[in-house]
């Protein structure tokens, strides 16, 4: 396959549970090297259960992916909570992912200093997560998800829980890591403003059992700053994206 084709495509996928739940049916979903696409949609959509499925947690009942390299890279998950061990030093816990493939402290080191600074945390290395704010939380989670070098970085609503200050920041300093990084970002958000803000593209998912029923392709240019929230580009985009929205919802009360 040609390096323009798809990091990661979705095709026909479906989830059904063995509940009988179906969350997921006929999504189709191609994701390219370098995008920042955000998944946007009613609660109990399927959001999450999509993520699961390119993180490899769990395996479609119907379709498939299909990965550009023929095997999934290595892929950093960010959750709505930080989930960090609170016994283990801020160190211990972004060592972890490589802990887990048997890197020694002392190897992982230089790539656990390298993660914590690109989150503005090097001082807190030998922190507890009781002494770190909400913010600073999810900073290191961020930092666990960076510090395999993923190409693609999953987000399942990761600043949802967090004041709306943080938010704004915490949205300006991920597109900064993005675009040092180069990474590919899929990024769940309830938030049409957040989606507005970050994404190249903004997928609408409809009403479980869900899919994609509308794209929306954000243009505009590098950098995002606070000047772009005030733009006609992204208020433009935020009203695309909230009627696409009401237009699922509406469906469905008239289903
Ligand atoms: N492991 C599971 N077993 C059975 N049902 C499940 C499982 N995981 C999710 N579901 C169901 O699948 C549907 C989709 O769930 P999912 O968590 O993917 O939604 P979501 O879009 O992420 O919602 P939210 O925005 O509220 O986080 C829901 O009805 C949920 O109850
Ligand atoms: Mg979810």
């Amino acid at each position: 396959m040609s390096a323009s084709s798809p990091l990661v495509s979705l095709q026909g996928v479906g989830q059904t549970f063995a509940n009988g739940v179906t969350a997921l049916r006929g999504l189709d979903l191609d994701l390219r090297a370098g995008e920042f696409v955000s998944l946007l949609g009613p609660s109990g959509c399927g959001k999450s259960s999509a993520l699961r499925l390119i993180a490899g947690l769990a395996t479609p009942t119907e379709g498939a992916l299909r990965w550009r390299a023929g095997e999934r890279p290595d892929i950093g998950f960010v959750f709505q909570d930080a989930t960090l061990m609170p016994w283990a030093t801020i160190f211990e816990n972004v060592w972890l992912p490589l802990r887990l493939r048997h890197v020694s402290r002392a190897e992982a080191a230089p790539a656990i200093g390298e993660a914590l600074a690109r989150v503005g945390l090097s001082a807190f290395a030998q922190a507890f997560p009781r002494e770190l704010s909400g913010g600073m939380k999810m900073r290191v989670s961020i930092a666990r998800a960076l510090v395999l070098r993923p190409a693609l970085l999953l987000m399942d609503e990761p600043f949802a829980a967090l004041d709306e200050i943080t938010r704004l920041r915490l949205n300006r300093d991920l597109l900064a890591l993005q675009a040092e990084l180069g990474m590919t970002v899929l990024f769940v958000t309830h938030s049409v403003y957040e989606s507005a803000f970050l994404s190249s593209r903004i997928c609408v998912f409809s009403e479980r059992p869900g899919r994609i029923v509308t794209q929306i392709n954000v243009e505009a240019p590098a950098p995002r700053d606070e000047g772009y929230r005030l733009s006609r580009a992204y208020l433009e985009t935020c009203r695309a994206a909230s009627q696409a929205l009401e237009d699922v919802m509406s469906q469905e009360s008239a289903a």
